[in-house]
């Protein structure tokens, strides 16, 4: 049975449709700017305790909807549960992110891990808190299910953690794109196995965050990472779709091609110049920086309704990446409220 929602204006907007202001979420809104989730999470020993609890993260999806007023939910877990799902187990360090004890550094590493159907069989969890949170929400707003991009997902499996350069992976590219394609076909098939469970389990629209796109050169942008992504896509054809990579300006050509609804832009890139790049067709998401939001509430008012106006219809308002933990929260409800203010003009 289709959702019927009290406030569809977010999958309105990714389908496309004549709306009459922007929606609004924020990227990273469930976590830990609200005071709500600290206090949730302190009942945790730890992030990965926390995110295979589906009780605890439905509950930290649906806070921001509740406290924020945004359009759109998206479910708390983190893009790592799939390398874990598939057999590279990591840790979540406190202050310090994501390590890996082990890494992919040959063939043997690679053969070793589950992919498909046999990985995503291991996140029962997450769509347990899909169907939660969908119960919880009961029609208030749509929820977003995402997943990490192939390329992102494979260079914390070869780094073993966030890094200045990703030199070890973008290095496996040189030396063995062989096995750098064979990583990244497993990863892409757990993808769409795990995606295709969320969407059954009541995901209204899919991200994918390709957070280290911008590593890339070109070439290499184009060979590693827009294939896989094509594949998702096509492999996902009933539902809305936003490809968020970031810092991947010089791409925006290939980007605008994939069967997707939505691009997702970082601050960096303006929206003429991506418009340019993706054609009509394409509903632009963004890209306000992160940073205004520590400012005053005029500063951010201003920001804000400049951001809206360059973008013009056709869009889902957001920061350019996700919202920093310390961010005030009278800076994130100035950025909701002057989109929630905005009216397009007629005609
Ligand atoms: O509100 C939401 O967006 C939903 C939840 C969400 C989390 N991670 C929760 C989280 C989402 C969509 C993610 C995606 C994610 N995770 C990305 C892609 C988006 C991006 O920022 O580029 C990446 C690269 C990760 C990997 C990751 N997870 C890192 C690097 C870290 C540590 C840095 C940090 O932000 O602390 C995490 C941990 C993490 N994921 C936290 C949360 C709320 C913080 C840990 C905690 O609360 O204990």
């Amino acid at each position: 049975m289709p959702d019927i929602f009290q406030n569809d204006l977010f999958l309105r907007a990714a389908r496309g449709e004549t709306v009459d202001r922007p929606p609004v979420w924020l990227m990273r809104q469930a976590g830990r700017i609200l005071p709500q989730y600290r206090a949730l999470r302190a009942n945790f020993p730890d992030f990965k305790t926390f995110v295979k609890t589906p009780e605890a993260a439905a509950e930290a999806t649906v806070q921001p909807v509740d406290e924020l007023g945004v359009d759109a939910a998206i479910i708390f877990s983190d893009i790592l549960v799939v390398p874990e799902a598939m057999g590279l187990n990591y840790e979540m360090l406190e202050a310090r992110g994501p390590r890996f004890p082990e890494v992919i550094e040959n063939q043997a590493g690679v053969d070793a891990l589950l992919s498909g159907e046999n990985a995503a069989e291991h996140l029962g969890y997450v769509y347990d808190a899909l169907r939660l949170t969908k119960r919880t929400l009961a029609g208030r707003v749509p929820l977003i299910g995402f997943a990490g991009a192939p390329w992102t997902i494979l260079a914390y499996m070869v780094e073993g953690s966030g890094s200045k350069t990703f030199s070890k992976a973008r290095r496996m590219l040189y030396t063995n794109p062989v096995l750098a394609h064979t990583l990244l076909q497993k990863i892409t098939d757990t993808t769409i196995a795990y995606l295709t469970g969320q969407v059954a389990a009541g995901a209204n629209l899919l991200q994918l965050f390709d957070s280290w796109a911008g590593e890339l050169p070109p070439a290499h942008y184009r060979a590693f990472a827009v294939p896989y992504l094509r594949q998702i896509c096509e492999a996902l054809p009933g539902v809305p779709k936003t490809v968020f990579a970031k810092s991947a300006w010089f791409a925006l050509e290939d980007l605008g091609e994939l069967p997707c609804e939505v691009i997702g832009l970082d601050w960096n890139t303006p929206p003429a110049f991506a418009r340019a790049r993706v054609g009509e067709s394409k509903i632009l998401q963004g890209n306000l920086d992160p940073c205004c939001l520590y400012a005053d509430a005029e500063t951010i008012e201003a920001g804000t309704k400049e951001m809206l106006r360059q973008f013009g219809r056709r869009h889902i308002a957001n920061l350019g990446h996700g919202v920093y933990p310390d961010t005030p929260l009278e800076g994130v409800r100035a950025f909701v409220g002057a989109v929630k203010a905005w009216r397009y003009a007629h005609g």
